[in-house]
């Protein structure tokens, strides 16, 4: 058996993501009348170890639901993707999931993860191909809400997505749809998507989610002052701030803020911010979308529905969409 050799065409990164521009987009985001920082800023490395912890606590349910339906269903969902295919997963972390998908894919033409922290994307494509001697793995370091490039060798293999964990929820639905029509854009004609989408629900199951006895969530969203303060040089001090999720029904999204506990001012490089008690940054939305909400949503991005599976509790779907 042939090993091939991996990494050899890593597409190094084009865009990082560097303290400018968390400092300005922090900037933009505290001028305006509800202050708010992009989502993507809480991924530093102890909120990515934060972020695995929320998704191990008995009221976070998306994780171990959409795991299930993969493991449940991962021959059918991999069915209907085209025989050799290269399939591309957007924002690959820890290739959990993806694996649930390529144990019935014997035949699938390559793997394509693309994730922005490249030293991690390496790590966990050389973990898979150790898994997967045959397949053909080829890591593009990437912001995936950028038009990228893929590898040039892939051949004539139709491509096919795939982009679970509801990270599609953390868009505005308008931005949602620029994204998958970007997807089909890089993916091409004939394209196969896979996204897992989390659905709506009772606002006390939704919050709880969002709000962890534990307190982990509390202090995945907390971690955002910490990250400021040691890379913006902060001054917040994170026990004036208290973590709240809600629930809008009328958008039909879980709100994420952090609430100033007095009037303070903070510094972050050396200009002031002014909060009054009881007013918040808001730190992230998490949409919730129904099957036919999503399959509207899609068709906007020009992707038609072919199949979608669900859990029996109807907490979370997997969708198969086929561009045209
Ligand atoms: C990773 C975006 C899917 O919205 O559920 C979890 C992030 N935020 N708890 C989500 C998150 C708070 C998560 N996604």
């Amino acid at each position: 058996m042939t090993i091939k050799p991996v990494f050899a065409d890593a597409t190094p990164l084009a865009h990082l993501p560097d303290d400018r521009a968390f400092l300005s987009d922090l900037i933009a985001g505290f001028a305006k009348p509800q202050k708010s920082l992009p989502a993507k800023y809480f991924y530093d490395a102890p909120g990515s170890d934060l972020f695995e912890a929320i998704t191990r606590q008995p009221e976070y349910y998306p994780t171990r639901t959409e795991l299930g339906i993969l493991d449940a269903q991962g021959a059918t969902i991999a069915a209907t993707l085209p025989p050799g295919a290269a399939l591309v997963e957007f924002g690959s972390g820890s290739t959990v999931k993806v694996r649930r998908l390529l144990r019935h894919l014997p035949g699938l033409g390559a793997y394509v993860p693309v994730d922005v922290s490249e030293t991690f994307l390496r790590s966990e494509a050389a973990a898979l191909q150790v898994d997967y001697p045959h397949l053909r793995v080829a890591p593009v370091a990437a912001d995936f809400t950028r038009r990228f490039r893929l590898p040039a060798d892939l051949g004539r293999a139709r491509h096919a997505g795939f982009f679970p964990g509801s990270t599609i929820g953390n868009f505005e639905p308008a931005e949602a749809v620029r994204l998958l029509r970007l997807f089909g854009e890089i993916l091409g004609d004939d394209a196969t998507l896979i996204v897992g989408v989390d659905l709506v629900k009772d606002r006390a199951v939704l919050e709880a989610a969002y709000d962890d006895a534990a307190g982990v969530t509390a202090a995945f969203n907390l971690n955002l002052l910490a990250r400021i303060n040691r890379e913006l040089s902060g001054t917040f001090d994170r026990d004036a701030f208290a973590h709240r999720a809600v629930f809008d029904a009328s958008a039909s999204r879980i709100e994420m803020h952090l609430v100033s506990r007095t009037d303070q001012t903070v510094t972050v490089a050396g200009r002031d911010f002014a909060f009054a008690a009881g007013e918040t940054i808001h730190t992230e939305n998490s949409y919730k979308y129904t099957v036919e909400g999503f399959r509207a949503l899609a068709g906007e991005a020009g992707w038609s529905a072919v199949s979608v599976w669900t859990d029996a509790e109807a907490l979370f779907s997997v969708h198969a969409l086929r561009r045209g």
